[in-house]
């Protein structure tokens, strides 16, 4: 362990950005205040048994009115940068596309005190909270959709420009595919994987779309997109297990990178789904693959998988090795897993500058009134910094990292039973505990700075 604490942080160069990112339906609450909308989380949540303990988003941690307090945490731990994202139904608040000035104010609020404390904006446009009206008109599978959120990236672009620093489109278009229209355990809760492929394509298409407008309203800041990504590892050499481990790595991963960075869906889901394939419109792949400044990668476990010939959506399982040390989540520790990831990727595609946008776990913190002892998240932050300390050795452009996430929140249909913060919430009381690992990190950029 010692020697781990010693390790020579030279692979960070001063560039490198240190943050925490959250997003906007997770920690603001404030849910009916001045003008915001409903979002498909926002139903998805007043729907029975979706969300753990009936939980839901209406107040979360009281950003809304807490903002100050909570920025002033990012200003103790040192960080350089805070990847947040903005409520769209704050934002853009009816069909008849009426722009709320108080929402685009509450914003401008928040960058101009990062400015004041000299910590980077990174903005994410769409963090899964579609406005409700635009689900109402068929949401991710109506086309018309990528070209409301272009419209909205816009507006939002137009009027904060180069005050963002770093606009990211969307936030793990896999999530809202794969998560809301084939697993349905997202909102909207659908389960059908040619809606999911359609979805997905959308989703990309929107991004391809609010590219050039993102350009053109704000040229000195970085655009690009964020993926949840982790390696597919099959569980034995079996010839069935490595088949499902490429199928899973395709459907997965390649499915959303492969069109951004190449302009093409991977060959081999087309091979195996020819029925469910979206409906694409001459031009949509070169809208898609436009360049990218820079790549977002979420990272938090690897899948270990098997063939299952019997599990009919996927004809494979993801499976947990015996011997693995979990997260809350029931997910895998593995951080050599995303030196892995990072250099396949970089092995497979020609990959643009990356930024490790979202990395943490949850654990059962528990307030003793002085301290959070979260110890095994303090572990798995370091060895995933060290993780992308390997890949950066190993040759990856990687430009920075965001610890997932600032705040315990609102974890989707896990409500608030499971902590991801650096602080750790008293939902009653709304106070605010840094935890072991909030002293940790803290410790870890000031090394980092002070080599
Ligand atoms: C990611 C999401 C983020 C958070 C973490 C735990 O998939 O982007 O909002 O829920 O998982």
């Amino acid at each position: 362990m010692k020697m781990q604490d010693d390790r020579n942080l030279s692979s960070f160069k001063s560039t490198f950005v240190f943050g925490t990112a959250t997003a906007a339906f997770q920690i603001e609450g404030a849910a009916n205040e001045d003008g915001r909308v409903d979002s498909i989380w926002d139903r998805f949540c007043a729907e029975p048994n979706n969300i753990v303990n009936g939980d839901d988003g209406l107040v979360a941690c009281d950003h809304y009115h807490l903002w100050e307090k909570d920025l002033q945490k990012l200003k103790d731990l040192g960080v350089d940068a805070y990847r947040f994202s903005m409520a769209w139904t704050r934002i853009i608040t009816s069909t008849e596309k009426e722009i709320s000035q108080t929402g685009l104010d509450f914003y401008q609020q928040i960058i101009d005190r990062l400015h004041f404390y000299q910590i980077k904006p990174f903005v994410t446009l769409y963090h899964w909270d579609l406005p409700q009206y635009l689900q109402e008109q068929g949401g991710w599978l109506n086309r018309d959709t990528a070209y409301q959120f272009a419209k909205y990236a816009d507006v939002v672009s137009s009027h904060f420009g180069n005050q963002i620093h770093t606009y990211t489109t969307f936030n793990e278009p896999w999530c809202s595919a794969m998560l809301g229209y084939l697993h349905g355990i997202h909102a909207p809760g659908i389960k059908d994987r040619k809606q999911a492929l359609q979805v997905a394509h959308i989703i990309l298409l929107a991004h391809g779309l609010a590219m050039p407008l993102l350009r053109r309203n704000a040229p000195m800041a970085q655009h690009g997109i964020v993926l949840n990504m982790g390696p597919y590892d099959a569980a034995s050499l079996s010839e069935q297990d490595q088949l499902a481990a490429e199928l899973a790595e395709s459907e997965n991963n390649d499915w959303f990178i492969q069109p951004l960075l190449e302009g093409c869906y991977p060959a081999l889901i087309q091979e195996i789904y020819p029925d469910e394939l979206p409906d694409i419109e001459s031009g949509d792949m070169d809208i898609i693959s436009a360049p990218n400044d820079y790549l977002g990668i979420n990272y938090y476990t690897r899948q270990v998988i098997c063939h299952n010939p019997s599990n009919v959506t996927f004809t494979y399982d993801s499976v947990t090795p015996e011997e693995a040390e979990v997260t809350a989540m029931g997910w895998e520790v593995y951080p050599a897993g995303l030196t892995q990831l990072l250099v396949n990727l970089n092995k497979r595609y020609e990959m643009p500058p990356v930024y490790i946008t979202e990395n943490g776990m949850a654990s059962d913190d528990d307030y003793d009134e002085v301290l959070v002892n979260d110890n095994q998240r303090v572990k798995y932050l370091r060895e995933h910094l060290y993780a992308v300390a390997d890949a950066i050795e190993a040759g990856v452009d990687v430009r920075g990292y965001f610890a997932w996430s600032l705040l315990d929140n609102f974890e989707w249909s896990e409500g608030y039973s499971k902590r991801f913060g650096l602080y750790y919430v008293d939902y009653v009381t709304q106070e605010r505990v840094p935890k072991l690992s909030a002293h940790f990190y803290k410790d870890f950029i000031r090394r980092a700075r002070s080599r």
